[in-house]
């Protein structure tokens, strides 16, 4: 049966340039190639879970413009159920990513993502209770974030939430997060913690925390304290953005098979995430994760 994953968070339009090194402040620089993709942490995070075949619904604000009607069109062919996606009059979200030097630099301007606040979720309440997983970022503002895991915890229903971009988190909505899944910068941030090493700052969270290494896959705190190592699959990266969201959509479909079988799957979509252009291109099908558990194995 199909995972009924509802995601709370941020739709953007990513304008990609590519150049060989990044410019210096007051440099003008001539790149090699520009693209524009559908993201955003919300959206990304949506349809890999819907390519891996969970059942989704995407609250989010875009703006009434051309970018938001195409990432609509988008969603809408990804099979992610946008009935209750909202539009203000603001611009649309909008990233500008340069990827050179093999990796990324991005900056973020949150638009309508901003325009999504708490009483819209209030009003989509059904929402919360059609759903098997709550997954949020932090792309749409804080106090909608929070109402999210409230709802979800009155309806109970698990709340994931992946902590990116990196801030501090409020005491509460920690406390009501049934798996956070930090990046080792986010979780120093996330806890408000100056240092020390992150093996100490998982296990502040016994059972709750999962945190993700680039090549070097994730780590799982259990309850008990002890430390469970996913390693990363071996890939040939293209454009690793959107490989954090893969993971995050990956176990939100595949939360009820349990957290560790979980994170091998959502490693592995990673991994394949990346071998594509875009946030969302490489991410897979189910049926594309199974040939690669099978070749894997
Ligand atoms: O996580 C990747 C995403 O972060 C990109 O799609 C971009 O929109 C930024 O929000
Ligand atoms: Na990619």
């Amino acid at each position: 049966t199909m995972t009924r994953v509802l995601v709370v968070g941020s739709i953007n339009m990513d304008l990609v340039v590519e150049a060989e090194r990044y410019p210096r402040l007051g440099e003008t620089l001539f790149g090699e190639r520009f693209a524009s993709y559908p993201g955003g942490k919300g959206a990304n995070q949506a349809v890999a879970a819907a390519r891996l075949g969970a059942q989704v619904s995407l609250l989010g604000c875009v703006g009434r413009d051309m970018f938001g009607s195409q990432l609509k069109d988008a969603l809408r062919a990804e099979g992610v159920d946008i009935s209750r996606l909202r539009e203000a009059d603001v611009a649309t979200g909008l990233a500008t990513i340069t990827l050179a030097e093999g990796d990324n630099a991005i900056v973020v301007v949150p638009g309508a993502n901003h325009q999504l606040l708490p009483q819209h979720l209030d009003q989509d309440e059904q929402a919360f209770r059609d759903a098997d997983v709550v997954l949020a970022q932090m792309e749409v503002p804080l106090a909608t974030v929070e109402r999210a895991a409230e709802l979800a915890e009155r309806h109970g229903k698990p709340f994931l939430l992946n902590p990116a971009p990196a801030r501090s988190l409020p005491p509460e909505l920690l406390a009501r997060t049934a798996l956070l899944t930090p990046n080792e910068h986010e979780l120093a941030l996330a806890l408000d913690a100056d240092g020390g090493d992150w093996q100490a700052l998982l296990r502040r969270l016994p059972g709750r925390v999962a945190m993700t290494r680039g090549k070097d896959g994730a780590y799982f705190c259990r309850a008990d304290g002890g430390l469970h190592h996913q390693p990363g699959f071996t890939v040939s990266v293209v454009d690793s953005t959107g490989a954090g969201d893969t993971f995050n959509g990956a176990l939100a479909a595949f939360w009820p098979q349990g957290i560790e079988a979980a994170m091998a799957l959502a490693c592995a979509a990673a991994a394949l995430s990346v071998t594509c252009s875009g946030a969302q291109s490489g991410m897979p099908t189910l049926a594309a994760l199974q040939d690669m558990m099978k070749e894997q194995a």
